[in-house]
């Protein structure tokens, strides 16, 4: 399939409207076939034809399917190892004390929500709920239930979430950081895959979300993991989503993002901590102001 100079130059501009995604110049090689055959089952005799028909206003499943295309899903169970490592030791404790303070202070049904913001086909919100599961097992004398962790998982791709929702991995794919208690306790095998149990789904609401949309429709988290994704969005962007996810914290929340990642050049009042390995991105608890 031919895609000229001009006619890439089109999809970049398109992609990055549509999500954010920048599209290096050297992609060319990656757009002819990962639509190569997108293009053919639109019975598109030509590319032309098919960024045609993707320009129509009505073409919105088009435009979500070229997004799903060429926006990248990798990701695998406890990814990285130590965000989760310390999400377990150190940030759920601090939470559970936010809960207890607020059931002190009379709040009907305490909750700390978190949020996986691009949380592809789920390994990382089921990672945060095992993490959940084992925290609040661990701790009865907390006298806490997993319902007090919301969490909140979404992704541009509706193909990404519908595998998220069903949890079916295949066995490879569980066998990508999942420890093998994990995987008994929480999953059970269905042939050469394996099902997330209802245990854990029930802890997650999966919703599809573009991040560079308005995002006030949410509500207000005390952990926004966003891992592995502002590494597609050029600075403008990324800089427009740190503000939103700053605004949708609660003072002293924290914002995770990838190991490979950082928010260096942009210009937001998060401030940076070391957890161990993990950098965080915490706002600014609010201060009582003197008499
Ligand atoms: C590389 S995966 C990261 C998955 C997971 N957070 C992790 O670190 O393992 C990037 C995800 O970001 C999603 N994504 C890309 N652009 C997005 C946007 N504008 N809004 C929401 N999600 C987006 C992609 O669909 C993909 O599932």
């Amino acid at each position: 399939m031919e895609i000229s100079v001009e006619q890439f130059r089109e999809v970049q501009t398109l992609v990055r409207q549509l999500c954010g995604l920048i599209l290096g110049d050297d992609k060319t090689y990656l757009v002819r076939t990962r639509l190569e055959h997108i293009v053919q089952a639109h019975g598109c005799p030509n590319f032309s034809e098919y960024l045609n028909r993707l320009q129509q206003t009505t073409a919105v499943r088009m435009r979500d399917e070229l997004v799903e295309a060429l926006t990248t899903g990798e990701t695998s169970f406890f990814r990285d190892g130590h965000p989760f490592e310390e999400f377990r030791r150190r940030i759920l404790p601090s939470l559970a004390q936010t809960i207890r303070q607020r059931r002190e202070i009379g709040y009907p049904a305490p909750v700390a929500r978190i949020w996986s913001a691009g949380c592809s086909t789920g390994q990382e919100p089921y990672s945060l709920a095992m993490a959940i599961q084992d925290f609040v097992g661990g701790n009865p004398a907390l006298e806490l239930r997993v319902e007090n962790f919301p969490i909140l998982a979404t992704d541009v791709s509706g193909k990404a979430l519908a595998t998220a929702r069903e949890g079916r991995f295949p066995g490879h794919l569980v066998d990508r950081g999942l420890s093998s208690e994990h995987r008994h306790r929480f999953f059970r095998a269905e042939g050469n895959s394996w099902t997330v149990c209802e245990e854990l789904r029930r802890l997650i609401e999966f919703r599809r979300l573009n991040l560079i949309d308005r995002l006030n429709i949410v509500g207000q988290f005390e952990v926004i993991f966003c891992r592995n994704v502002l590494i597609y969005f050029d600075a403008t962007v990324r800089q427009r989503v740190c503000e939103q996810f700053y605004e949708l914290l609660t003072p002293g929340g924290l914002l995770i993002i990838g190991a490979a990642e950082s928010l260096y050049r942009l210009e937001t009042p998060f401030v940076t901590e070391q957890l161990g390995a993990t950098t965080v991105y915490r706002k600014p608890a609010a201060r009582l102001s003197g008499p």
